[in-house]
């Protein structure tokens, strides 16, 4: 086989591999995505509301929130460990303590898929290695 012939038939392959990989990837996002709706129904909605907007000054909010946009380690940590220090979230800040949800990594892991997905927020599929990772010592 020329050498042309052997790339050009590589480059067909490694098409047909991401062609094939993309779907499955957006399909464990929406699996993920539903299961973790599921959860915040249970877990969040009480205090973060259905609009994840929460209450301004008093619940902050999930929705356009300043404060895990630039860190998915600040979406993950108080679902692990909950969370009770001032933070400021879009310009407000916050005092009250959110107690911790006691729910395991996988549950974490769908959640923050959930919620870095939803209200106009664009993220991406969280794995539990992303939630094993972090650590009460941020
Ligand atoms: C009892 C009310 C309550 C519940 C239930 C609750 N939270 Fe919170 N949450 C808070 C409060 C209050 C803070 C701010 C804590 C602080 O300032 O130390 C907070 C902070 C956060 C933050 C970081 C700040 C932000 O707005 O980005 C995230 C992310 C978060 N919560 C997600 C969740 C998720 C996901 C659940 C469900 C598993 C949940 N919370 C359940 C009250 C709650």
């Amino acid at each position: 086989m020329t050498y042309k012939r052997t790339r050009f038939i590589s480059v067909i392959l490694i098409t047909i591999n991401l062609l094939a990989w993309l779907p499955q990837q957006d399909k464990k996002l929406q699996e993920s995505m539903v299961r973790g709706k599921e959860l915040y129904g249970e877990l969040c909605i009480t205090c973060h509301l259905a609009d994840g907007k929460g209450t301004p000054g008093t619940i902050p909010p999930l929705a356009g929130s300043s404060y895990f946009a630039k860190k998915i380690t600040n979406a993950i940590y108080p679902q692990k460990f909950g969370l009770n220090e001032p933070i400021v979230v879009n310009g407000v800040k916050y005092t009250a303590p959110m107690p911790p949800p006691g729910i395991s990594d996988e549950e974490i892991a769908d959640i923050t898929t959930y919620i870095t997905n939803s209200w106009g927020n664009k993220g991406k599929l969280i794995t539990v290695k992303e939630v094993q990772k972090v650590a009460i010592n941020k």
